[in-house]
């Protein structure tokens, strides 16, 4: 996954307002940084491997001449982080040059057949195949133009791409193709950009046009042309106003775009209580019909589905698959069918291995639902409803905001189904209804009260080679969204399990001081949690638990303790739960001195946001 970006200025010159963009979208992507221009009749390149203020300091990425520019900030997938794979790339002229997120499948044939013909590679990345054809078909009609050079050539890609070009011939203009890939223009007066990402251009223009797969779009001054690579013809698509404030996309004083998003999710959950009521309702309809229902996604969205199974099975009686989307189509691809929905849960939409399980059962004919915060990526276009959930641009790579919004939804999701179905008494309703509403507050709350506690946590167990995290019933999902915090963002190694599960192996891991964090909420299982701690307490851990506000039974147990208000209904527990977890990875991340916006070895999923 990688950030592009590129502009077609009136008067200013292009380098720093690409640099600036780049600097925006460093969280897609940060290996690798690279610029171009044309000007003079010639294409400038700037590139380097590193993060781009490094690339900066030697290279100064402002000083390119021109008005015209694209620029690339990579995590690299095809070939390592260096100098010679950082994009853009060239091709054998020097006349062309490219930039690309994506990843070309079909890169290795196309390369021999272009070698064998005389083109000469320099890096090891599938990009690079993409200017060496454009190459080729120009030479071979140099009357075509860019435009349609890069229509012909992406007809040959196989696999995903928003790509951008620049041609010393054609000075004037940038051409752009997308598949799979996110790619948004913004429009100010003359001035145009395109962008993978909304927040790279917010502070220049609030005026968006999404691009669609398949799309070939010609960008020059003042002037944006839209057409379908298929066969060429034009798409009439007007700007559309984009209500985030530029201020939404910086940090607002917070050190981290963790932390700022962490204390965002009051807002957050505000929000996502407005969802459309239309868009629900029809969900739930769907989901009410279904046979079976596959709730997919991948990481932190995998989580929210893990803990939905339980309040689509708690409240409305609705058994659903919870499915790993790499996972799914080994495991269920062939269960699916006519009767199938599958609800594909993606905070950016665009996550491989979940589009792809969505393919996989649409092709199957199932039904496909899908909830995600970013409105115009992949997923919002292959659902047959959608619902946005809202979050705002998320811009630390490990996901929580997004998190607590997909539970609310999928909570409302769940009582909206529990009527439907008459499984859940009106009263019972209004009080889970009331409950929902409540949860903003008291997450406000446990921010505001227990930041500082586990910021003293985190300290204490900074040095902890591993930590355990167990819950019971829905609080599994809290435990495993706990441990996938603490692993991406402060890398410790840790584990997660249902707490009922952890003496069938597991526990054979526990010595004296092992941090074992236990998820408390008071529900069915609390009793039987309190004998999971003694038996972890008995082989020496150390419990640190999360538990309801006066909860003296645990209190007395823990080596450290966290609260959160009482009265919290089991089904909504993950979500204010969970906020404590977030902040412990967050001060754990800090105090193993550990930036918790750049895990190593990650990089947010393809987002249009
Ligand atoms: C973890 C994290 C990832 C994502 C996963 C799915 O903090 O961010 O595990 O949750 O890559 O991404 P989406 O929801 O965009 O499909």
């Amino acid at each position: 996954m990688c950030g592009i970006f590129g502009c077609v200025l009136k008067d200013e010159k292009a380098a720093p307002v690409i640099h600036a963009a780049l600097k925006r979208l460093e969280y897609r992507g940060y290996d690798s940084v690279g610029e171009a221009t044309v000007s003079g009749g010639k294409i400038w390149i700037k590139k380097d491997q590193g993060k781009i203020d490094d690339v900066h300091k030697t290279r100064n990425l402002d000083d390119l001449p021109g008005n015209i520019g694209i620029g690339h900030t990579r995590w690299a997938t095809h070939g390592a982080p260096l100098e010679v794979n950082a994009h853009p790339h060239v091709d054998c002229t020097g006349e062309l040059a490219v930039i690309h997120n994506g990843i070309i499948e079909n890169f290795d044939e196309l390369r021999t057949e272009l070698e064998s013909r005389g083109h000469v590679f320099k890096s090891k990345t599938d990009t690079e195949v993409i200017p060496h054809l454009i190459e080729e078909t120009m030479d071979n009609n140099p009357t075509l133009g860019l435009a349609n050079a890069v229509l012909e050539t992406v007809k040959k890609l196989q696999g995903s791409y928003s790509i951008a070009a620049i041609s010393s011939k054609e000075p004037d203009k940038i051409v752009c193709a997308r598949n799979e890939s996110p790619l948004v223009l913004g429009v100010k007066d003359q001035d145009i950009y395109f962008s993978s990402d909304i927040p790279a251009f917010l502070p220049l223009t609030n005026k968006a046009i999404v691009v669609d797969d398949g799309e070939l779009i010609i960008l020059s001054l003042g002037k944006v042309e839209i057409k379908k690579i298929a066969d060429g013809s034009v798409v009439p698509r007007e700007p559309k106003i984009i209500e985030w404030s530029p201020e939404m996309a910086v940090k607002q004083g917070y050190p981290h775009f963790m932390i700022k998003e962490i204390h965002e999710q009051p807002q957050c959950l505000r929000n996502t209580l407005r969802v459309q009521e239309h868009y629900a309702d029809l969900m739930s309809t769907f989901l009410d019909r279904a046979r079976d229902v596959y709730l997919v996604a991948c990481g932190t969205s995998y989580h929210a589905c893990l803990a939905a199974s339980y309040m689509f099975s708690k409240l409305a009686f609705l058994p659903t698959f919870p499915i790993i989307a790499s996972e799914f189509i080994e495991q269920s691809g062939k269960s699916v069918n006519i009767d199938s929905t599958i609800l594909a849960v993606s905070q950016s939409g665009e996550t491989a291995d979940t589009l792809a399980s969505v393919n996989a059962a649409r092709q199957r004919a199932a039904t496909i639902l899908g909830l995600t915060n970013a409105i115009g990526s992949t997923l919002t276009r292959v659902s047959r409803v959608y619902i946005g959930q809202q979050s705002g641009p998320e811009i630390g790579v490990a996901a929580t905001k997004t998190f607590t919004s997909q539970l609310s939804v999928m909570a409302q999701l769940a009582l909206r189904l529990a009527k439907k179905r008459g499984k859940v008494s009106q009263d019972e309703m209004d009080f889970l209804a009331e409950k929902l509403m409540k949860l903003p507050d008291i997450v406000e709350e446990i921010i505001l009260k227990q930041e500082e506690k586990t910021k003293q946590i985190a300290k204490k167990y900074k040095d902890a080679k591993t930590f355990f995290f167990l819950g019971r019933g829905i609080s599994t999902a809290t435990a495993f969204e706990g441990r996938l915090k603490l692993m991406e963002i402060a890398y410790v190694p840790a584990i997660a399990f249902p707490a009922g599960e952890s003496k069938h192996g597991p526990i054979s891991l526990i010595e004296p001081d092992f941090p074992v964090v236990f998820i408390c909420a008071k529900d069915e299982t609390h009793k039987t949690l309190i004998g999971n701690i003694m038996e972890m307490k008995a082989r020496g851990a150390s419990i640190i638990a999360l538990i309801e506000e006066g909860d003296e039974a645990i209190k007395k147990l823990a080596d450290d303790y966290i609260e959160v208000p009482k009265g919290i209904p089991e089904v909504l527990s993950p979500i204010p739960y969970v906020v404590p977890l977030q902040m412990l990875a967050y001060y754990m991340a800090i105090e193993r001195g550990c930036n918790p916006d750049k895990p190593r070895n990650l990089a947010k999923s393809v987002t249009v946001k």
